[in-house]
């Protein structure tokens, strides 16, 4: 097991740019089974979840290299429609497979992903996607076998906007004749980049970013090279490392509308936040205020990813902030490790309430889920004192050497065996 050692107190301040999302990516990687030829992902985060899928792509029979920041992958060899379960187990997003796999061989099994354990996860709204595009599903100890013998185009509606259940029908779909079309559809900018790279390929998709997305299906899919849009919550992460320490931060290669609703509550918390040519600079204040409440909601609400990094920057913010989290039902795991560090925080149910305390101080604490594990250390930049946060290969998940690009900001954080 791998730590994180960090000594408060020093200023985050420098400019950074960011890689390919990582939402953005799996989804891609998984669609890259539907074209003929070599797929190209240019600047692939170097994150364990890519490589996790990476992995089960090769399994499947692709071909499938990772050389600097560029991910290429060939389907050709695709026969095995069966996930391997290890790592299948290890990351939630194996579950969209399920779409591309059957519109490539019509038959797909998987057993129950994993991922973090941030609530039940259910993947009802995935199989009944599939159940209304013909798909026949059956569980049978914990695996799901889906036949897709009589695959048609049809009409889905999803009762939530679930993004992994819309980015799954899309794959589905993009290769099936006729038109299927998702009502109540996840709007999230990650849908639209997977929208944008089947298109490019020569699908037919549109409505993508709206609650209704029409897919047409088409004969074939070529290959294509693609660039996935920027991490819209490792930027946010890093603005609130900066924020909390008073810092000045540049992120440049960012879509400034995707970090609105970060950018919304950074500024009422007293930031100054100006779009140059370059990017997006964030000036922080000596300290922060506390915000009135933050209410976690599918795009364009505040996204659910961010909530814990606000949660750790409301800790030593002036005042009493509040936030609600709406998306999943078990995400404020990493509130018991904030309190050892000195924070004041009450829970009740889904909702956290922060009373800002002048200063934290260090601890040893441990990374409980990705975005959880990214809130512990921005807590730790702030406090007084060293802090270890333990069990870091979570937060290796999404983040890319977090400790390099911190320390390249002027952070005091290394890596060091446990
Ligand atoms: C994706 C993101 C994840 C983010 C989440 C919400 C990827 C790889 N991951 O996850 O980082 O936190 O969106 O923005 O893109 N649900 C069901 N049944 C289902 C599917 C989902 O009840 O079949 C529920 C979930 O338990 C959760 C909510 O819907 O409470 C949102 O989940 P969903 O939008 O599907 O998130 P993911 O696609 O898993």
């Amino acid at each position: 097991m791998e730590g994180f050692r960090v000594l408060g107190g020093e200023k985050i301040e420098g400019q950074v740019r960011l890689q390919g999302a990582k939402n953005a990516v799996l989804p891609i990687l998984a669609a890259a089974l539907l074209p003929e030829g070599e797929t190209v992902i240019r600047d692939c985060p170097d994150i364990r979840d890519v490589y996790a899928m990476g992995g089960i792509l090769k399994q499947l029979g692709c071909r499938c290299e990772m050389r600097q920041d560029e991910m290429r992958i060939d389907s050709a060899g695709l026969k095995c429609w069966e996930m391997p379960e290890g790592l299948s187990k290890q990351i939630r997003s194996s579950i969209f497979l399920l779409g591309p796999i059957l519109g490539k061989l019509r038959r797909a099994a998987v057993t129950y992903p994993g991922g973090c354990e941030i609530g039940l996860r259910p993947i009802d709204l995935h199989l009944k996607g599939l159940r209304a595009l013909g798909v026949k599903v059956q569980e049978d100890g914990g695996v799901i076998r889906c036949d897709g013998g009589e695959m048609h185009a049809g009409d889905v509606y999803f009762d939530y906007p679930s993004v992994g259940a819309t980015e799954n029908v899309m794959m589905a779909a993009a290769l099936l004749p006729g038109v299927t079309t998702v009502h109540n559809a996840a709007r999230e900018p990650e849908i639209e980049d997977l929208q944008r790279f089947l298109n490019m390929m020569g699908g037919r998709v549109c409505g993508a970013g709206t609650q209704v997305v029409r897919i047409e299906g088409v004969k074939k899919l070529r290959a294509v090279s693609y660039t996935p849009i920027p991490d819209r919550i490792v930027g946010g992460t890093l603005l609130c490392a900066a924020a909390v320490t008073g810092g000045e931060i540049l992120l440049s290669n960012i879509r400034p509308a995707d970090l609105m609703p970060v950018g919304d509550k950074l500024t009422e918390m007293g930031c100054r936040i100006s779009r140059e040519e370059a990017g997006m600079l964030l000036r922080a204040p000596k300290r922060l205020k506390a915000f009135s409440c933050l209410q976690t909601q599918p795009h364009p609400g505040f996204p659910t990813d961010m909530q814990a990094q606000m949660l750790a920057a409301a800790c030593t913010a002036e005042g009493t902030s509040v936030i609600v989290e709406n998306v999943f039902e078990n995400r404020l795991s990493h509130v018991a490790d904030l309190c050892r560090m000195g924070a004041d925080i009450r829970v009740s149910s889904r909702t956290a309430v922060v009373s800002g305390v002048e200063k934290l101080h260090g601890a040893r604490v441990t990374a409980r889920d990705l975005r959880g594990g990214a809130a512990l250390v921005i807590a730790a930049l702030c406090a007084k004192g060293e802090t270890v946060v333990e069990n870091v290969a979570l937060i290796d998940r999404g983040y890319a050497k977090l400790e390099n690009t911190l320390a390249g900001l002027g952070a005091k954080i290394e890596r060091m065996p446990l």
